[in-house]
């Protein structure tokens, strides 16, 4: 049962089919949006109201609210994929919405209850649907934005009082320019992303704020992402910042770090551990040493290393560089088969290509 009921005001001058068409065409990743949004208000005094579909179009901000000095926000990243026959779907919303609820309460923000969160997403879905591309479209889809943000006007340090809910849409191609290339990685060294009682778990903005400054060290070394080890011993790895991290093992095994608290609970990462099991891999859950990365790469007990995401879905991982060194698992003639074959199935499940045997998908249109 949703509390919350849309008001739903459309923009007169919506865009025209032809420049729709022309940003489908190629619409990169989070650089265009559709015509309309989500907002909704919580107050302290009333709780959730005002929900509206409203024309896409700035907030009107007080320069004192508090996400803007103390950072009270979180947000949640899905897409919205369109089928052959012109129905619209989305991937396991409901553990999407149960995160952003964990992430409301480390964050001390409100908690949206699930029902409302996913039927925003089917409001803007509805409103925009001219938006979704076409299914045959290769792996194009409507990045879903909700997001949530201390929007009360106090300088005071303490949870805000009024809150906004938005949820913003835009047309998605592969989130890597320049397709399914490995991406080399940097060992973050000097910058953790999260520590241990952290926000690391939660999906917040500052979290990604905390990772630029390793990413931007990895990019001096010419690599495309860096991955943060624990902030304690700064010997097992964590993640990527955006994306969790899997190894792929020469027994047959595939490892991905346990949830300590400080990393991210991807909604790819746990399915890539159900669909890991038709591959017949074993999926493990444990701490992994970033000995053990370079060890294996070295050795061979590695033959895959990939990122997977949300926006990215999966993203083979090449080289692994640090200050002093650098080690690659890819040997002559190498395939990334393994990453492949997962971001094929996901990819078949979430496009209605294949039967949806863990009934992760919900319509929206
Ligand atoms: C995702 O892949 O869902 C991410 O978290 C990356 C996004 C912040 C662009």
């Amino acid at each position: 049962m949703t509390q919350l009921s849309f008001e739903v005001t459309r923009r007169a001058d919506a865009t025209s089919p032809e420049r729709i068409a022309e940003v489908l065409e190629n619409p990169g990743f989070g650089k265009t949006f559709t015509d309309h949004m989500v907002v909704a208000t919580w107050t302290a005094d009333g709780g959730w109201g005002d929900a509206q579909v409203k024309p896409y179009g700035p907030f009107q901000l007080d320069p004192a609210a508090a996400v803007l000095h103390y950072a009270q926000e979180i947000f949640e990243g899905m897409k919205a994929y369109r089928h052959a026959d012109g129905s619209i779907w989305t991937f396991r919303p409901e553990a999407n919405a149960a995160r952003f609820a964990r992430s409301a309460r480390r964050l001390a923000l409100p908690v949206l209850p699930e029902a409302d969160f996913i039927e925003s997403l089917r409001q803007i879905v509805s409103v925009d649907q001219a938006w979704v591309p076409a299914g045959d479209a290769g792996e194009k889809s409507l990045y879903l934005r909700p997001f949530m943000f201390a929007s009360e006007a106090f300088l005071g340090v303490r949870p805000a009082q009024q809150v906004t809910y938005s949820v913003i849409a835009s047309p998605a191609g592969a989130y890597f320019s320049g397709g399914l290339k490995p991406v080399t990685l940097w060992i973050s060294t000097d910058y953790a992303r999260a520590g241990e009682g952290g926000t690391g778990a939660a999906k917040c903005g500052g979290n990604y704020a905390s990772s630029l400054a390793g990413q931007l060290e990895g990019i001096e070394h010419g690599c495309d992402q860096a991955v943060f080890l624990d902030s304690s011993t700064h010997t097992y790895i964590e993640e990527l910042g955006g994306m969790n991290l899997f190894i792929v093992t020469k027994d047959g095994r595939i490892v991905t770090p346990e949830l300590t608290g400080s990393i991210l609970e991807g909604v790819t990462r746990s399915s890539i551990l159900e669909i890991a099991k038709e591959l017949d891999l074993e999926p493990e859950e444990r701490r992994i040493p970033i000995q053990e990365w370079k060890d294996g790469a070295a050795n061979g007990d590695i033959v895959e290393i990939f990122a997977c995401g949300t926006a990215a879905v999966v993203t083979p991982v090449g080289e692994l560089r640090w200050a002093g060194g650098s080690v690659d698992h890819r040997r002559e003639g190498h395939e990334d088969r393994y990453a492949e074959a997962i971001r094929s199935k996901l990819l078949d499940i979430q496009y209605g290509r294949a039967e949806d045997s863990h009934g992760w998908l919900t319509r929206l249109v």
